[in-house]
């Protein structure tokens, strides 16, 4: 009896540490995110509604309708397995999604036309480069999205709500459209959304940027005059405040925009908001930023990894320019620390999501600490940079 108790205690006490030593190891990333990315295989196309995040406190997926700022990075995220699998399910699957996307280049109401259509036509495109018909959508997208420019401001339009408040409100997320007016040009030869895209981009680096190198979210002018009405957020912590995701767009958008113009100064800006976001001194250690740099309860606050996953892929980018270490040791950091059980996504849960606690919008109690698609988008775009770097 004795020995049958001693036995089972040695059984139970291996049992004990291995699970805990599991919690500690980094996933085996190939088979952890195939697991992740057959989730998506048996997930249901659906045009009228685009997994954009989940609720796990609900257990429910959140779906949206196209016109969404998010849906593109669905049929995005398809794309992008498909070509670190070269599964041609996902591509079929791709196919699908992103017809699904079509109408919106009309949609003149929003700024969103770069992230709707590029993430996923323009993945498309990097597929199959001859692709006349989205071309064609592109095209009709980016002149569409030029409707909203405004001459006297040199800005586009970000938002069409809460006009009691704002007269022509530019936000720094607005930065990430201007890839679809610049391959515009490229495809028709047609400069006028080129230039259309580097007066906004000389617009935001004039207004956008506080002594520091961080952005303030919102810039409201006034369309008349083009003077500055109110600099002020939408979604981080208070006005004075650096939303990590802002500034996860200024340095993505400044240094995508470096690569369309070879302009100077957007590379000087990227590289000093790198700098402000990288020596932060609330950048927890493993590089997963707070959805706030100022947040108040820091280090009890939820994280963004949507925002760390566009800095790592931006960053690959920005190596590319200047051979600075540093840039690809975050990018390289950031994918080994995600890709172990506290970021990768349990393979129990069947929603269609790889990574873990991106937080959406705080000041709405909206998407805070969930899988969030666009999180997914970047994370993916940066497996796939590194892999073309190596
Ligand atoms: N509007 C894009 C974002 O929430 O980051």
């Amino acid at each position: 009896m004795k020995k049958h108790l001693f036995k089972l205690c040695i059984i139970l006490s291996c049992l004990l540490f291995s699970c805990k030593n599991e919690k500690k190891e980094p996933y085996n990333s190939y088979k952890e995110l195939n697991k992740r990315y057959t989730k998506f295989l048996k997930y249901e196309p659906d045009s009228l509604a685009f997994p954009r995040s989940y609720d796990s406190k609900k257990e429910k997926i959140k779906k949206v309708p196209s016109k969404d700022w998010t849906s593109g990075f669905y049929p995005g995220n398809l794309w992008q397995i498909y070509e670190l699998t070269n599964n041609a399910d996902y591509r079929e699957l791709a196919i699908k999604w992103t017809s699904f996307i079509e109408k919106e280049k009309f949609n003149d109401k929003t700024h969103d036309m770069g992230f709707k259509i590029f993430s996923s036509f323009g993945q498309g495109l990097k597929q199959d480069q001859n692709n006349q018909k989205y071309k064609d959508i592109i095209l009709k997208s980016a002149q569409t999205l030029s409707s909203r420019f405004n001459e006297t401001i040199g800005s586009i339009r970000s938002w069409d709500f809460n006009k009691k408040n704002w007269a022509f409100p530019v936000i720094i997320d607005n930065m990430m459209n201007l890839e679809l007016l610049f391959e515009a040009t490229r495809i028709s030869k047609d400069s006028s959304f080129h230039k259309i895209a580097v007066k906004h981009a000389n617009t935001t680096l004039k207004n956008h940027f506080r002594e520091d190198n961080s952005c303030v979210h919102v810039v409201d002018y006034n369309p008349q005059n083009g003077a500055i009405r109110s600099k002020i957020t939408h979604q981080g912590y208070n006005d004075a405040s650096a939303w990590v995701r802002g500034q996860s767009w200024a340095i993505y958008g400044f240094t995508m925009a470096y690569r369309y113009t070879k302009d100077e100064k957007y590379l000087k800006q990227a590289k000093a908001t790198v700098a402000f976001f990288l020596n932060h001194k609330n950048l927890p250690e493993d590089g997963i930023p707070y959805w706030d740099f100022d947040a108040p309860n820091i280090p009890n606050e939820p994280r963004d990894v949507s925002a760390g996953a566009i800095v790592a892929s931006a960053l690959i980018e920005l190596y590319e320019y200047t051979k600075d270490e540093t840039y690809i040791d975050y990018s390289k950091k950031f994918l080994k620390n995600v890709q172990t059980s506290n970021y990768i996504l349990s393979s129990d849960i069947k929603a269609p999501f790889i990574l873990k606690h991106s937080t959406g919008n705080w000041p709405k109690k909206d998407e805070i600490d969930e899988p969030i698609v666009y999180g997914d988008y970047y994370f993916l775009e940066t497996l796939l940079r590194l892999k073309a770097l190596q």
